[in-house]
Parts: structure tokens; sequence; C-alpha cells
């Protein structure tokens, strides 16, 4: 099993922006956390940061053909970019949005995401916690996946 995660603009500033509302983990502390899990549970992760949109298009196109899940953190891009939508919706992979605010109680502009819909589920305001919460969700959902290709396999042809 092989998870890509993806981190948009200024979450490489973790730690340093906005503590009040991010708290003080970096984001590569995230991702040592997210690797000891992932090794714990035999599962392959990739990180990737981009503050560029046309990059993390690239990024998860990539993911086709490659990638059982795409954990992914759009950032501001959340709140306006078609774009990434589009790609999520292109690779057509499970894949689980995390905010580690609550966007639901900040600014107006932050409380609609054009990536959510087209998202497997999404996790919002646990914090830097909510990586675990995704990963945990994305063994879930894929072993859901697996089972059923499994039954659908093994169910009698007509
Ligand atoms: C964020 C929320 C976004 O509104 C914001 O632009 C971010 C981080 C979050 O994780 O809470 O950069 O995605």
């Amino acid at each position: 099993m092989k998870i890509a995660v993806i981190q948009g603009p200024n979450l490489n500033m973790l730690g340093v922006r906005d503590q009040q509302v991010y708290g003080p983990m970096r984001l590569e502390q995230i991702h040592a956390q997210m690797k000891d899990f992932a090794e714990q549970n035999g599962i392959e992760i990739e990180f990737y940061q981009s503050n560029l949109e046309g990059e993390i298009v690239d990024r998860i196109q990539e993911c086709y053909g490659d990638t059982d899940g795409i954990i992914i953190n759009p950032a501001a891009y959340t709140h306006t970019s078609i774009a990434i939508r589009d790609a999520i919706a292109a690779v057509s992979l499970p894949t689980i949005e995390v905010h580690i605010s609550n966007i639901y109680r900040r600014e107006e502009f932050r409380q609609k995401s054009m990536t959510a819909p087209v998202c497997t589920s999404s996790i919002i305001g646990f914090g830097p916690f909510g990586y675990h919460l995704a990963m945990v969700g994305m063994m879930q959902v894929l072993s859901e996946i697996s089972a059923l290709r499994a039954a659908q396999q093994g169910a009698p042809q007509e």
C-alpha cells in the first residue's frame, strides 16, 4: 500500500506561522510521525510540499497508476483552486483532505472548500493529529476497497 502526502502553500512555515491557529509543530515533525506510523503498518509513504498550484496539480497526476491513496492539505488553494479539484477528480484515487484548523470557525472565505466535494472525506480542526487520523482513515478505506474487489472476483459470473 502506497500513500502520497501532498502539502500546499505555506505549510512549510508550520511552527513559525500563526502558532495560535496551527500550533508549534513543524511540518518535518508531522511527517516524521506519519513515517513512523507508516513503517509500523507496512505502508509506503511519500511526502511533497509546494507553494505552487501547478506543481501540486503535477504531483496529484503523478499519483495515477502509482499510488493507492492521497492525503492532501491544499491549504489556501482549498478555497480557490478549480485546477487542484479537477486533478483530484481526474486521478479518481481515494483522497482525504486534511485541515489543521477548523476552517468553519474561521473567516468566511475559508469556509468554502473547492476540493472537499471530490475527496473521499475530510478531517478538519484536530490540529496536526488530523494527519494521523487521515492515515488511519486511509487504511480503513483501502481495506474496504480491497475487500470489495476480492468479493467481486469471488462472485459467481452471470
Ligand atoms: C489550512 C486552512 C487554510 O484556510 C489555510 O489557508 C492554510 C491551512 C489548515 O490546515 O487549517 O494554509 O489548510
